[in-house]
């Protein structure tokens, strides 16, 4: 977490409907949902609607505030199926190899290429994926005076489309999720 552009952020949870993502990245019941980097886990809370009780939700963040509203709300709800984790996933993601259906990464990626420190995060993404599981990216539209990072820290999908091709994950598609969102969506 130490790096130039400190990237603990706002939840997109007004602008992004989870609905419409989770549709595209084709999450389904009883699938294992990764949320990297899920902040206040609003679209975790939405994945484990789908997934039910056969299924499983991880909602990791370096975030222990965002961590701590995605708990209060658990207990609140009674959700069994959604585990929180604290933990920095550019170091290590606690999960087993080989067990998640679809990685979700919304609002995040783009700090991780701003301080360059990929290579770490990536190799736990693929470590965990099952074969054939999926990566989806959600990022903001490189588009001046819209909502997201300042404009030279945005990434257009041609971009994550290479970033994620050199770890060797391929890419599928590309879909707009919002105004101002578009998802990538890889497969291991
Ligand atoms: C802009 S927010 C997006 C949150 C959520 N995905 C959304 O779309 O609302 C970025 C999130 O990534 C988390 N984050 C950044 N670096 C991280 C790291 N190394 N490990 C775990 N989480 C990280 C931040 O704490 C923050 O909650």
């Amino acid at each position: 977490m130490t790096g130039k552009h400190f990237h603990h952020g706002k939840s997109s949870k007004d602008i992004l409907d989870s609905k419409k993502v989770l549709n595209a990245i084709g999450l389904k019941k009883g699938d294992i949902f990764l949320d990297a980097g899920s902040g206040d886990g609003y679209m975790s809370l939405a994945a484990s609607k789908i997934v039910g009780e056969k299924g499983k939700v991880y909602a990791v963040d370096v975030w222990e505030e965002s961590m701590n509203i995605l708990k209060k709300e658990i207990q609140n709800s009674e959700i069994s199926n959604i585990e929180p984790i604290i933990a920095d996933i550019s170091k290590k993601i606690p999960i087993k190899d080989e067990t998640v259906d679809i990685c979700y990464m919304a609002n995040v990626l783009h700090g991780f290429v701003e301080n360059d420190n990929l290579d770490k995060v990536m190799s736990e993404i693929r470590r965990i994926l099952r074969p054939e599981g999926i990566f989806a990216v959600v990022e903001f539209k490189k588009i001046e005076n819209t909502p997201g990072p300042p404009m030279k820290i945005k990434i257009n999908p041609k971009n994550v489309r290479e970033i994620i091709e050199k770890y060797h994950l391929t890419f599928k598609n590309v879909e707009e999720v919002g105004k101002h969102h578009y998802v990538v969506i890889t497969v291991k």
